[in-house]
């Protein structure tokens, strides 16, 4: 498939926009949808823990990064709890301040707010356990997410996983010109993993959400 975003300065810019003026909330991140947050996070839980713990090809517990993070909302219900570190990368300033003092003492653990567009950022080889992706990859560009996807195998420590868990179409790329993304089916997403080099070692449907919205599924990458 070819990359449908035709200007891509003002996709980007466009979604930054978009996101400065969005309350810095669990109901903004999840765009009216705060209701459903404990089953994605309980969802999410159940996720990750079938791979963490000691042992041959076991995932470490030292240190997660939460990309397109917001206000932290997965950072403080999955993350802190799981991990002694995790850092936080978001494009949106105003999100990361909030986080400062939405995550509570628990915070203190967090190592680094880092403020950049993923399409830009290069995550730190070699530090993380766990890069947790969540309802951002629609913000990025084929060609930005097969990049930033590599960037990411390359920051994972031995045993280390990339999670991806999005939104999915039932079929091709559905644009929204309202917050400036793209919903991509899992075929397309699929394929965009296999061209960063990256390989699914385990994909779940999240299960209990509303019909009206879009199938959220998640998947593990090594
Ligand atoms: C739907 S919210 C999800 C927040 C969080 N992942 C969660 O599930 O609670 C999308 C987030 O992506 C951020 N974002 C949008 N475009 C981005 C980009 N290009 N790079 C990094 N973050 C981006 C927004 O600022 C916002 O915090």
């Amino acid at each position: 498939m070819g990359d449908i975003v035709e200007d891509k300065a003002s996709f980007y810019s466009n979604a930054e926009g978009y996101w400065k003026d969005v309350p810095p909330t669990v109901d903004g991140m999840l765009g009216g949808y705060s209701s459903i947050s404990s089953i994605d996070i309980n969802g999410s839980k159940a996720f990750l823990k079938r791979f963490l713990g000691d042992g041959e090809g076991k995932t470490g517990t030292g240190c997660a990064l939460d990309c397109g993070a917001g206000i932290g909302r997965i950072t403080k219900r999955l993350l802190l709890p799981l991990f002694q570190t995790v850092d936080l990368v978001d494009v949106t300033q105003e999100f990361l301040e909030k986080a400062k003092s939405y995550l509570g003492d628990e915070g203190k653990r967090v190592g680094n707010y880092i403020c950049c567009g993923l399409q830009d950022f290069v995550p730190e080889a070699r530090r993380y356990d766990v890069i947790w992706i969540q309802w951002v990859i629609g913000h990025l560009t084929d060609d930005h997410l097969v990049d930033f996807l590599h960037r990411c195998q390359k920051a994972l420590r031995p045993g280390g996983l990339v999670v991806v868990k999005d939104n999915v179409s039932y079929e091709g790329v559905i644009p929204d010109e309202v917050d400036s993304s793209v919903c991509r089916d899992l075929g397309i997403v699929r394929s965009l993993v296999a061209r960063a080099g990256l390989r699914i070692v385990h994909e779940e449907q999240q299960m209990n959400l509303p019909k009206e919205i879009y199938q959220v599924h998640t998947l593990a990458l090594r």
